[in-house]
């Protein structure tokens, strides 16, 4: 049982046309497997967080009650994002188990919105945030070091408290942006062998194996994102995740919360003069 389905083309050679649905089962189980087996090590094994304390005392900071975490806008993104990925989701795989119904439409419209939310987001993290924030940086990899090394028992240094983003969330993000910058792509060629608004249909566009190719990546990295999202599902609603979903609702996390788990001189607050004169250290 290979993990693709292959078709003899009407020049007799055998392409690539898609995956093979049971990849479906394979990703919502690997989910499934991850939270379950993640639940056990942090309700069993897990050791309470230490992190060392280097960060200026808050009231030195005077930081205010709620700190701003998400503009309107990038939460706008979020969730016209989160519902087109559903919709994606679920018109791609129902028909493939069993629940048959018109997707094709649903799904390229669907498809439609995550590509402009997606082009959206790419300009207003250039432009508008802090475009470093997502990506892993020295600090984060020392940190990583000295945390495996403290869960083997070794004696070293406490980590750092995080800055906005933990590099767990970093390489989640990098992971779904591949994954999602894949399905785009593919997707939009794929727009040419079904009738659209956007362009007159073309199936001869691309050679039977190049179709194939872009059918398997499509249908690969569609089925990733099976796991990916049942995670971040599983994450957002995890008790101790709840103040950091709810701050992609209302914006902002209590300082209290903020101070537990990141570094004031990592995590700048905008317009917090006494924090960004600790953080260069004046
Ligand atoms: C979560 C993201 C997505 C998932 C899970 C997904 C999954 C799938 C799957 C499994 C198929 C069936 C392919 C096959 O028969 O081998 C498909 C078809 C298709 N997808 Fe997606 N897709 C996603 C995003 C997109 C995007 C962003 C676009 C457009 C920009 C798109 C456009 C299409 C089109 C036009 C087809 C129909 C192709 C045809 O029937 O010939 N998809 N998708």
């Amino acid at each position: 049982m290979g993990i693709l389905e292959w078709a003899t083309s009407p020049l007799g050679q055998r392409v690539p046309i898609h995956i093979a649905w049971f990849l479906i089962w394979v990703a919502v189980i690997a989910g499934l497997v991850f939270l379950i087996v993640h639940a056990i090590y942090v309700r069993y094994f897990a050791k309470h967080k230490e992190f060392a304390s280097e960060a200026p005392p808050a009231q030195t900071l005077d930081l205010p009650a709620r700190i701003p975490r998400h503009s309107l806008a990038a939460r706008m993104f979020h969730w016209i994002m989160a519902a087109a990925m559903f919709v994606l989701l679920f018109t791609a795989f129902l028909p493939r188990v069993g629940v048959q119904f018109n997707w094709v439409t649903y799904h390229w419209i669907a498809g439609t919105v995550l590509t402009i939310s997606i082009l959206f987001h790419i300009v207003h993290s250039i432009f508008y945030m802090d475009f470093w924030s997502i990506w892993p940086d020295r600090s984060d990899l020392e940190d990583a070091r000295r945390r495996v090394e403290r869960f083997f028992g070794r004696s070293t240094a406490a980590p750092r408290k995080f800055a906005k983003y933990p590099l767990e969330n970093k390489l989640y993000h990098g992971v779904v942006m591949l994954s999602g910058l894949a399905v785009i792509a593919t997707g939009i060629c794929m727009m040419f062998r079904v009738r659209t608004i956007f362009f007159p249909r073309n199936p001869y566009l691309f050679s039977d194996m190049t179709w194939g190719m872009m059918y398997v990546l499509h249908g690969l990295a569609g089925v990733g994102l099976i796991t990916l999202t049942i995670v971040h599902v599983y994450f957002a609603i995890r008790p101790e995740k709840l103040p950091i979903t709810a701050s992609m609702i209302v914006g902002s996390m209590s300082r209290e919360f903020y101070l537990q788990e990141h570094d004031p001189q990592r995590w700048i607050v905008p317009g917090m003069p006494n924090q960004r004169s600790a953080a260069d250290g004046d």
